[in-house]
């Protein structure tokens, strides 16, 4: 295998140098047949198209769990000022000898007996995203960040509410939504090494890294993602239909890879999720699938790196990842000042969904003219382009959350 450095990488940002690149087929198998109903999507174009991102892009699961257990760990009827019931979950996961353990902050709207929700994962710590002094601070390795107050690998009440910002925890329980996040960190710490976190549960003897078509960083946090829906689905406040998975950049990533494995997620947003995520690979603006694999050698699966330098090799392209998650609602949203993760490319792949979404009689975007920024597209697919840099806003959130409302709640 060919091994480059970041440095080879020279990024295009320029549209005059994207290649003239063709979009694979939706409705056209493998072997060459014609897909023409909803069914035959289902039983023949779905499960294949899934099985070769497990295989070359994400990595499979390895096995299955022995046991995954829940202890609410504190809970209180009046938090955020008597606005939400909370309640923090300690949730273990166990497979033979081993186990590992994860939290769930849960926030859900007082005034509303099932609340539909959004699930996703954060940066550095579920006490990061609010002010609110009864969240705990995770024990777990967290990435340095002296901006945040981060340092030793390790966070402290000096990060407490850092990130609040990008999540609109007001606006979402004023809508009746709820909110559920977990530090990613403590799923699969994000770091180039296989011997800690999610993988190592799952090992066999003398095992130390997964396999080539096995699960990389971005498979273990979507596969977390769904144990905490097993969680959400026995709490009787939860509306566990409508529960939309939510990602931020690489998280956004764990959310589409969550959402196409896991069919219960009634939805899911993609903000600025990029390369490997909503964007179009073959596009090579950006980041592309050599730079990623190079700088991020965890996140996917090594069979990937046959794709290094190499995107006309791939007989898919990640609009056909956004596809795995029709009928279901989509958003996919890129910022204007983030062209690392380019823009267009998340745009394009949303609008080529459109023909399976048809199958299915629900609206996608059949334009292929990209919106003007801050004039979001809302359909079963949604797309917006907001002015900004690489964040979550709470303009993001206030279109999430109509979206929500039309085509989830
Ligand atoms: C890097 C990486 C992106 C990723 C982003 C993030 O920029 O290259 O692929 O989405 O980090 O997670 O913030």
């Amino acid at each position: 295998m060919t091994h480059f450095s970041s440095a080879q990488f020279e990024p295009n940002y320029d549209e005059a140098k994207v290649p003239v690149f063709p979009i694979p087929d939706l409705l056209t198998t493998f072997s060459g047949e014609i897909i023409k109903n909803s069914e035959d999507w289902n039983t023949e174009r779905r499960p294949e198209l899934l099985n070769f991102f497990e295989e070359n892009v994400y990595g499979k699961v390895p096995g299955t769990l022995d046991n995954a257990s829940f202890e609410v760990v504190e809970r209180n009827e009046n938090a955020l000022n008597g606005k939400a019931h909370r309640k923090q979950i300690e949730v273990t996961l166990q497979k033979g000898s081993r186990s590992l353990q994860f939290n769930i902050l849960l926030y859900l709207p007082k005034h509303k007996d099932k609340a539909p929700l959004f699930l996703g994962y954060n940066f550095f710590g579920n006490h990061t995203i609010t002010t609110d002094l009864n969240v705990l601070v995770s024990k777990a390795w967290t990435m340095n960040n002296e901006k945040l107050g981060i340092t030793a690998n390790h966070a402290t009440e000096a990060s407490r509410g850092v990130r609040a910002h990008r999540w609109a925890i007001d606006k979402i329980l004023d809508k009746g939504f709820g909110l559920a996040v977990i530090y990613y960190g403590e799923v699969d710490p994000d770091k180039n090494d296989f011997s800690d976190g999610l993988h190592t549960l799952f090992y066999s003897k003398g095992q130390k890294q997964p396999k080539a078509n096995e699960w990389g960083s971005i498979a273990a946090w979507a596969f977390g993602l769904s144990r905490a829906l097993d969680f959400l689905e026995k709490e009787k406040q939860v509306d566990a239909s409508k529960v939309i998975a939510f990602g931020h950049s690489r998280l956004g990533k764990a959310a589409l890879w969550a959402a196409a494995t896991d069919e219960r997620f009634a939805g899911v947003i993609s903000n600025n999720s990029g390369c490997g995520g909503a964007a179009l690979s073959k596009r090579k603006f950006g980041e592309t699938v050599g730079r990623i694999n190079t700088s991020f050698p965890h996140w996917f699966c090594d069979n990937f790196e046959k794709y290094n330098e190499n995107e006309e090799a791939l007989p898919i392209d990640q609009h056909q990842l956004l596809a795995l998650i029709a009928p279901r609602p989509l958003y996919v949203a890129s910022a204007e000042e983030d062209q690392w993760a380019d823009p267009k490319g998340e745009f394009l792949s949303a609008h080529y969904t459109f023909p399976v979404y048809g199958l299915f009689g629900k609206e996608g975007i059949t334009s292929q003219r990209m919106p003007e920024v801050n004039q979001p597209i809302q359909n079963t697919v949604a797309y917006h382009i907001r002015t900004g840099i690489h964040d979550v806003t709470d303009y993001d959130w206030e279109q999430y959350l109509i979206w929500a409302k039309k085509f989830i709640e």
